[in-house]
């Protein structure tokens, strides 16, 4: 489900984070996770909506991360849970959470890192991390791949830095040119 603001949003596509961010999806063979991070507001969400919204290889999911984490820890306790996508009522069971989760083309995870560590959330974001292992995964943050070891754990920080992160840095990045914008690290251990 994404946000309804991106929904109407009239897109830039001379954004250079949103090249970047396509190039580096269409590069990754053999995927990793993909990390964009940075300060509020550079458009991390909206790149990674804008794949979402493009994306061609099977169902994508966009979520922010709390959000499924949440979900994820209902099912553990309940049958089942309602969401209303479109305006229809949609019912969600454990089984077919984690089958979309595994299953899906894209999996989106928005604002990752944000609000208290619980040890439940870390727990159902290595299970996620463990669904989407050489999967499609594109998440988004404002903390550095080093400080998720806080917001998480040691081995959920050492998974996303596994893959491919990407540093967005300037407010109105539109008229920056692309070099003074990013700083990319990636690893291909
Ligand atoms: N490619 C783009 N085209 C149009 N507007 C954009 C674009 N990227 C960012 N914006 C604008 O900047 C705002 C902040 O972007 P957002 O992706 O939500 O930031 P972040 O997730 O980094 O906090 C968006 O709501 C949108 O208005
Ligand atoms: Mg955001």
């Amino acid at each position: 489900m994404l946000p309804a603001h991106f929904q109407r949003l009239a897109v830039r596509e001379d954004s250079a984070v949103l090249a970047e961010c396509s190039r580096l999806v269409r590069d990754v063979t053999g995927w990793r996770s993909l990390y964009l991070w940075g300060a509020n507001g550079v458009g991390k969400s909206c790149a990674a909506a804008v794949i979402y919204c493009r994306w061609s290889l099977g169902r994508a999911i966009f979520r922010t991360a709390n959000e499924l984490f949440s979900d994820a820890m209902t099912l553990e306790r309940e049958k089942e849970i309602t969401r209303y996508i479109g305006g229809v009522a949609c019912e969600i069971t454990h089984s077919s959470f984690w089958r979309s989760i595994e299953e899906c083309g894209l999996l989106v995870l928005d604002e990752i890192a944000q609000g208290d560590p619980h040890e439940w959330r870390s727990e159902m974001f290595w299970r996620v991390l463990e669904a989407r292992k050489r999967k499609p995964l594109i998440m988004t943050g404002n903390v550095s791949p080093d400080v998720l070891v806080q917001a998480y754990d040691q081995r959920i920080a050492s998974r996303i830095q596994e893959g491919s992160f990407l540093k967005i840095v300037g407010s109105d990045g539109r008229k920056a040119g692309l070099t003074q914008r990013f700083s990319i690290v990636q690893r291909t251990v």
